[in-house]
């Protein structure tokens, strides 16, 4: 037989990359929280933006609902990693729900910030996406004195004055580069722009798009393993972009097209922070498949950060 074999395809795996601390608590949280109480453990949105994260837990008891008004009185109800409003927090509490907040820590973070800013009388500039879960939350903390901005052009069409108290406030999920392009224009307007002492841009978003940019500078195609939804998953896709790969996300590992392939040698493999590492390993196989059998691991950083459980759920985590 014809066997002369193809040269050997090259993957370059993209480090940090898959689950933050914030995600792995969030699971864990869900996970617990069956193994404790027992199913059905309501849950509220997505627990993390990734469909089969949701699917798993769903299987195992977990009933998602978009809205804690769907929960039965009294019923446990956990809160996503996204965080919610203090509007929700107080319809959950009227309705007697039970509640495990879920919600990120970093994300937690930028929800006391801008109760500071807005006690100070500041005006808070919230740079995010509108429709995204994690930005309906923040906003939701101060909604008469929060401002989303999308873009450069909304920072440069804000109707306040330009010595307005203001403060600066960002998704934790977003581009270093598009925000500090949408950061200096701010700057730029108001003299009386507060800052909080760390960007909220939080350290997993920073490194996966890191890792993901160095691979991008030696790889004819970039992947991105992560939901559509999955705010620093389509992120990574445009770092990648930008620095002149061409970048796809993958949703499903199993919807791969050939002509994505097309005259590729180098194929950069990295996954948004709410994307199992099961899925990277169905794409690798796959990959290997078409001749993709050489892999390199491109370390940008080294995550070590873990978020303990709450307190009512730690106690019955198995050590390992
Ligand atoms: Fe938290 Fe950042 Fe992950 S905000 S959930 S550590 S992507």
């Amino acid at each position: 037989p014809n066997s002369t074999a193809p040269p050997a395809r090259t993957v370059l795996l993209a480090e940090p990359r898959g689950f933050c601390a914030g995600v792995r608590r969030a699971i864990s949280i869900v996970e617990q929280a069956l193994e404790q109480y027992g199913p059905p453990v309501y849950v509220r949105k997505q627990i993390v933006h990734n469909h089969h994260v949701v699917a798993d837990l769903q299987s195992r008891g977990a009933v998602f609902v978009e809205s804690e008004d769907e929960v039965p009185e009294g019923a446990l109800c956990v809160f996503s990693a996204h965080g919610v409003s203090p509007a929700v927090r107080e319809n959950a509490a009227r309705r007697g729900l039970d509640v495990i907040d879920a919600t990120c820590p970093l994300v937690a973070k930028v929800h006391q910030e801008a109760r500071r800013y807005a006690r100070d009388g500041r005006t808070l500039l919230l740079v995010g996406h509108n429709d995204h879960e994690e930005v309906e939350g923040t906003y939701g903390e101060a909604p008469d004195r929060t401002l989303v901005v999308e873009t450069v052009e909304d920072a440069l069409g804000l109707a306040l004055a330009t010595d307005t108290p203001t403060a600066l406030l960002t998704q934790t999920t977003l581009s270093l580069d598009d925000t500090q392009e949408i950061t200096a224009a701010l700057r730029g307007r108001f003299q009386n722009l507060a800052v909080p002492a760390t960007s909220d841009i939080c350290y997993a978003s920073e490194n996966r798009q890191q890792a993901v940019k160095s691979i991008a500078d030696r790889a004819d195609l970039v992947l991105v393993v992560g939901s559509t939804n999955s705010s620093n998953s389509v992120r990574m896709v445009e770092v990648a972009e930008a620095a002149g790969a061409r970048a796809r996300l993958v949703p499903d590992v199993d919807h791969l097209e050939n002509a994505w392939f097309d005259g590729v040698a180098t194929v950069g493999v990295s996954a948004g922070a709410s994307a199992p590492e099961e899925l990277i390993d169905a794409l690798l196989s796959l990959l290997a498949e078409r001749g993709f059998t050489s892999i390199e691991v491109e370390r940008a950083a080294v995550e070590t950060l873990e978020f303990a459980l709450p307190a009512r759920l730690a106690g019955s985590r198995d050590p390992d």
